[in-house]
């Protein structure tokens, strides 16, 4: 008998289903209620697993009550947000997202590991994997933006990463993929709002960055806390048993969302806690984060809801994980003196910051003139520290981040920097303007920060009105009248409306939330010293109206014509984008030119397309390459637009290289009317761009002959599950 049997074998119901009980420490705040006196549910033996603390002497202390003093000695495991840093804290997922650089993704997931595993953590909930085509939802800004292949690409670096060499390692950190699925696509934009879409919605766009975790081997699931066509994922069955564990092969932890057990009966599923923690029981939702529902199983089992078999289940599963973690064997693997820093993570940080910066647009003010003596700095988040972090920082210190301010100040020496606030990032106080507009008129350049504070994007934080908050509107105003030209750089967590004040800027910065080194890799950007290569890994709407908006729309049977009033537009705003996803300036130009497919017309994959890519600028860049498949004629309307591939090359002034893919029978793969996989015959559009607007990609036809091919991937639609 292995080693969790056999604690399974000597462990009362009470202390199984103690193991299924995810409590919060409250060192951070990130749900509406506590935990209670936590080191006397650990002494009792009901508790698997606290959340929310860190710092290698508060967790050994309850490791130790837990060990020492409860009855058997289960050892607790500890988790916590780590999404984008722990104390070095990294651009927000969206933002770094817009790298397109699995690698650097994977690095940053790893150097969080370090440094939260150092301080006694063995868990995070991360990585956040909800795709996200609505702006209007404050979370967008910790996934990967709107695509699934970039979503199972971020999902598997980051497991990677979070994960490393194995569980047991004391420096490694089981991830948590979450949330199980289609959050992003809440009605309207709000948070914990219904969801309903289409299964096939679910399968091609919600579902493959968890196909991804799974398959990278994440070593947690967390369900969200939405339904989905009228069914709680948190008593979803048929997904979190039917499809994550039996059609994926899932065999780790599914922990529920805070308090989320306990909500299902606000849902209306349940008629109170008893059937709440049977209904999530079964449909395989292993511990119980904060509602406390889990503790009265044995009621549960009582009145016959659930089976002591269903209990051993998950408390198997906990149990398992705390031994992959090493737990069982030394509980405090990770709260050993602390190992100096590998390496600083400090730089790091900077690279991973220089490269999610997007330049939206640029009219000659980038890199700032050189004759330049008076440099206005100016916005209310100038000089924020604590909005440059992000949501979900951790145990990162605001008092840390460099601020745009900072960096200019310590390395702009050509001139003088002047700054003023003007107005607060929200509230109605407008009486700095004038001031600051003064300072402006006096002034060479104005570099204009203006954006969102770290708490307006993240979990609880939708906007229906996605612009400036505050007065920051008329302070823009105020700044773009005032004379000398303006950068615009923007610091939030999702895409804002504000198309007029983009449009009459001389340039645009997105930086989104860049971490520590925010300001550092702002300024190299300004000053010309790093030439940005961000992209953007969401499509940026004129406004608010479009939403959802985003590349891989499906076509209509009336495609937009202008001169057609009967096809698919607004009367009132083009139906494109302000920015394509994958767009992003650099100081450079690069041209493609050469499109070719190799064989164009084939019986079977592989199929090789190659392109040559130019810098037409003076400076080196890097540039990042997309390649979309459009499936012109299949049984089911395929999107216009599909992401396939992308590279990223690097490319001197004046160098020209050829930029090779290769293209797999999996590439051509689509769900087809029953949802299984199946690559049909006939015609495909590549389109290979720097972004995804298809006017300006490069296109070529390719045919793929013969009878329809067997897909080479196992189906993924959802079998009859009860429950
Ligand atoms: C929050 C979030 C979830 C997070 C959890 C623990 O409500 O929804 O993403 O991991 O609680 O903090």
């Amino acid at each position: 008998m292995g080693r969790v049997d056999w604690l399974l074998s000597k462990m009362t119901l009470q202390e199984k289903v103690g193991q299924l009980n995810l409590v919060t420490a409250g060192q951070v705040v990130t749900g509406p209620s506590g935990s209670g006196d936590v080191m006397a549910n650990v002494r009792a033996g009901t508790v698997g697993g606290v959340f929310n603390i860190w710092g290698r002497e508060p967790v050994a202390v309850l490791q130790r009550a837990a060990v020492e003093e409860s009855r058997l000695g289960v050892p607790l495991f500890f988790g916590l947000d780590v999404l984008h840093g722990f104390k070095t804290i990294f651009p927000s997922p969206l933002a770094e997202a817009g790298a397109f650089d699995p690698l650097l993704w994977e690095e940053t997931a790893r150097a969080a590991a370090e440094e939260a595993a150092s301080e006694g953590i063995d868990l995070t909930f991360a990585p956040m994997l909800d795709i996200c085509r609505d702006s209007r939802w404050g979370r967008i800004v910790e996934g990967p933006g709107e695509d699934p292949l970039v979503g199972a690409k971020f999902a598997q670096a980051k497991i990677r990463g979070f994960q490393g060499a194995g569980l047991s390692s004391s420096v490694a950190l089981a991830a948590t993929a979450k949330h199980f699925c289609g959050g992003g696509a809440a009605q309207a934009g709000r948070d914990y709002a219904a969801i309903d879409m289409s299964d096939r919605e679910l399968h091609e766009t919600y579902l493959p960055p968890f196909a991804a975790a799974v398959a990278a081997g994440c070593a947690a699931v967390m369900p969200a806390f939405n339904s989905l066509a009228g069914i709680p994922l948190t008593a979803h069955g048929a997904l979190v048993t039917g499809w994550l564990r039996e059609k994926r092969g899932f065999d780790g932890v599914v922990v529920s969302d805070y308090t989320a057990i306990a909500e299902l009966v606000e849902h209306g599923v349940a008629a109170d806690e008893v059937e709440a923690a049977a209904l999530a029981l079964k449909a395989g939702v292993d511990m119980d984060m904060v509602s406390g529902c889990y503790l009265r199983l044995p009621e549960a089992l009582s009145r016959g809801l659930v089976a002591e078999a269903d209990i051993d289940a998950a408390a198997r599963r906990v149990l398992a994980l705390k031994e992959k973690l090493g737990l069982l064997d030394d509980p405090y693997l990770r709260l050993a003196p602390a190992r100096a820093p590998r390496k600083t993570w400090s730089e790091l940080a900077l690279d991973a910051a220089r490269r999610s910066i997007v330049l939206l647009m640029n009219r000659d003010a980038l890199p700032l003139d050189a004759n330049i003596r008076r440099l206005a700095v100016v916005g209310p988040l100038a000089d924020a520290r604590a909005e440059m972090l992000g949501p979900w920082s951790a145990a990162g210190d605001p008092a840390k981040a460099v601020t745009t301010l900072d960096a200019l100040r310590a390395t702009w020496t050509q001139g003088d920097v002047l700054h003023h606030r003007g107005v607060d990032i929200d509230g109605g106080d407008a009486s700095g303007i004038g001031a600051a507009r003064a300072l402006c008129e006096t002034a060479d350049a104005i570099v204009l920060c203006l954006g969102e504070s770290a708490g307006m994007s993240g979990e609880a934080a939708s906007r229906a009105m996605p612009g400036l908050p505050g007065r920051q509107r008329e302070l823009a105003e105020a700044a773009l009248s005032a004379g000398p030209p303006v950068v615009l750089v923007l610091s939030s967590g999702r895409p804002l409306m504000i198309a007029d004040l983009i449009e009459r800027a001389a340039a645009v910065v997105a930086s989104w939330q860049l971490g520590d080194r925010t300001g550092d890799a702002i300024a190299d950007v300004l000053l010309g010293r790093f030439n940005p290569s961000g992209r953007l890994a969401v499509t940026w709407p004129r406004d608010v109206g479009q939403i959802p908006l985003h590349y891989a729309q499906r076509s209509t049977g009336r495609p937009p014509q202008s001169t057609d009033p009967f096809t698919s537009k607004y009367l009132d705003l083009p139906n494109d984008p302000l920015f394509h996803f994958g767009y992003g300036l650099s100081f450079a130009s690069v041209s493609l030119k050469n499109l070719r497919a190799t064989p164009e017309e084939f019986d079977d994959a592989p199929v090789r397309i190659e392109v040559e890519a130019s810098n037409d600028g003076k400076v080196a860049t890097e540039a990042t390459i997309f390649l979309f498949l459009h499936d012109a004629v299949a049984s089911v309307a395929r999107p216009v637009m599909e992401l396939k591939e992308w590279a990223k090359v690097a490319l001197a002034p004046g160098e020209a290289r050829t930029v090779s893919f290769l293209l797999d029978r999996s590439h051509f793969q689509f769900l087809d009317r029953t949802l299984e996989p199946v690559v049909e015959a006939g015609d495909f559009d590549v389109r290979v761009g720097l972004d995804a607007d298809s006017r300006s990609a490069l296109e070529t036809r390719i045919r793929l002959r013969g009878p329809t091919l067997a897909a080479d991937r196992p189906s993924d639609a959802i079998t009859d599950v009860p429950g």
